[in-house]
């Protein structure tokens, strides 16, 4: 804002005009001079000025008429009416039509260069108040475009989205979330959330994240069901300025297609399974039947074969078993008669089952329980659990390792412990061994066959017995399973 200001000097008499030039170019003032005020209008037409000195008594074109045009034209620039002591009383009827100032030749320099100064003031700060106001006026209109480009993406988006107030109040939703939720009609924010989730274990994980004790990682994802539709909810916290929870945020997604095929697949696999399991059996059998030499003796060679042949079909019958548990598991089919169930019998019947194995590996197997409370459970579940992690206790630890069972009763839940001297898990293997096919690559236990379904099946079952389970491991020292299930009626 700091440009020089230009002044248009319009005046008949050449030494007015010079004298103007001279007097202002050395205050540091741009000076245009014009004879009259047809050049003056020219001039304005084609440059644009800041302060105008005009001559009244002029030929062609009179001071009053340009004052008229300019005022009409320019209205912003300051005319400031030159006049001699015969038009004193125009040049008021000039102020009263909107001049800004007048002065009387001859000049008196002082008096001339603060009525310049001051016009120059005014037309800085109008200026100035100008350039504010259209910022604000572009500011608030990219403000505006902003929002609606905004509330247009949120319009229009396929996944639905709500964001609740601290007061659980829906404040903000779009129409994806309403055919999502199956709701036909409009519904006005803020709207009590119980007019759009109908979902109690939403509600409650939007309560949850209200009350502060929000998740480590942020965000909490459930599926709900609406109808026939299967959703994905995905809520956070809307932090406010002081990064205290301001309300929630939630994006719903239809997820309904997956799952259908997700179910076929298992299906799938269920049935392929079923198929061959079948014919797998009928030879495993004929093969047994082979064995016994029920169908006459075989050489030592041939006997051999068959042994070889059985192994490998009781692996693959292994696999075909884990896999049809796993289906069971995820159809929530897997846990069937829930009955009092005592762990020291299951206890000892595993070990009786595992002697012999751990004998032939050159394992220590021992046992140990006390204050024992029956649990609510599937004893062939149970049975599985156990099977599978002291047969990984023992296929996983070198020879002269010690596996160890030990079981107490605690105030609500029964705690179990399967602990080995074995090769241990590296710690970022940790997290995966419980996923359905996963297997820790380790040299030294290469030649271990499994299928990586044990731990799935393990964690699956205990979950579906509300129980939980975790595990601690030191590469080359042993690892830990630690269950815990809950009791019935606990006492404290
Ligand atoms: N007691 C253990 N010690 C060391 N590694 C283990 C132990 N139990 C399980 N693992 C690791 O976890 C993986 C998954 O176990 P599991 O699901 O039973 O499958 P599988 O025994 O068929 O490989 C195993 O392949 C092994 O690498
Ligand atoms: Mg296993």
């Amino acid at each position: 804002m700091n440009e020089t200001i230009k002044i248009l000097v319009i005046d008949d008499e050449k030494a007015i005009r010079n004298g103007c030039r001279r007097v202002l170019t050395g205050k540091g003032y741009e000076v245009i001079t014009a004879e009259n005020g047809q050049i003056g209008l020219d001039i304005l037409a084609k440059k644009s000025m800041d302060i105008i000195l005009l001559d009244l008594k002029m030929p062609v074109i009179g001071g009053e008429k340009v004052l008229e045009t300019t005022r009409r034209e320019y209205p912003d620039i300051p005319v400031i009416i030159i006049t001699g002591h015969g038009t004193v009383d125009t040049a008021v009827v000039c102020m009263k039509n909107g001049a800004y100032d007048f002065i009387t030749k001859p000049f008196q320099i002082d008096q001339f260069l603060l009525t310049i100064t001051r016009a120059a003031e005014k037309r800085r700060l109008e200026q100035k108040a100008r350039q504010f106001q259209e910022e604000n006026i572009r500011n608030l209109y990219d403000l505006n475009l902003e929002k609606s480009r905004l509330k247009t993406i949120i319009q229009q988006m396929a996944n639905g989205v709500m964001v609740t107030n601290r007061n659980l109040e829906v404040v903000l939703h779009n129409p994806a979330l309403m055919r999502l939720m199956e709701i036909p009609e409009e519904i006005e924010s803020p709207a009590p959330i119980g007019k759009i989730i109908h979902k109690e274990s939403l509600i409650d994980t939007l309560k949850q994240i209200l009350s502060g004790e929000s998740p480590e990682e942020g965000s909490v994802s459930q599926e709900i069901t609406v109808g026939a539709n299967a959703l994905r909810a995905i809520s956070a916290p809307a932090l406010g300025p002081n990064k205290a929870v301001a309300g929630t945020v939630t994006v719903l997604e239809d997820i309904t297609a997956f799952k259908q095929l997700d179910e076929m697949k298992s299906d799938f696999v269920n049935m392929v399974a079923h198929e061959l399991r079948s014919p797998l059996v009928s030879i495993r059998q004929l093969n047994s039947v082979l064995l016994e030499g029920l169908a006459g003796p075989l050489e030592e060679k041939q006997q051999d074969f068959v042994k070889r042949g059985m192994n490998k079909i009781d692996s693959l019958l292994e696999l075909i078993n884990d896999l049809l548990d796993v289906a069971k598991i995820e159809a929530g089919k897997y846990v069937q008669h829930q009955v009092p169930t005592d762990i020291g019998q299951i206890i000892e019947e595993t070990v009786a089952l595992m002697e012999p194995r751990a004998k032939e590996q050159g394992i220590t197997l021992t046992h140990s329980y006390h204050n024992l409370k029956p649990v609510q459970a599937d004893p062939k579940n149970i049975e599985e659990i156990f099977n599978n992690l002291v047969s990984n206790a023992i296929n996983y630890s070198p020879e002269g390792g010690r596996v160890t069972i030990t079981a107490r009763g605690l105030a609500e839940y029964m705690e179990i412990k399967v602990e080995d001297t074995g090769v241990g898990i590296p710690p970022e293997e940790l997290p995966k061994i419980f996923d359905k096919f996963y297997r820790v690559k380790h040299p030294k236990t290469r030649q271990v066959i499994g299928t990586g379904l044990g731990l799935a099946i393990v964690r699956g079952v205990i979950e579906a017995h509300h129980g939980t389970i975790d595990v601690e491991s030191i590469p080359d020292k042993g690892t830990t399973f630690r269950i815990l299930l809950p009791v019935i009626e606990p006492k404290d």
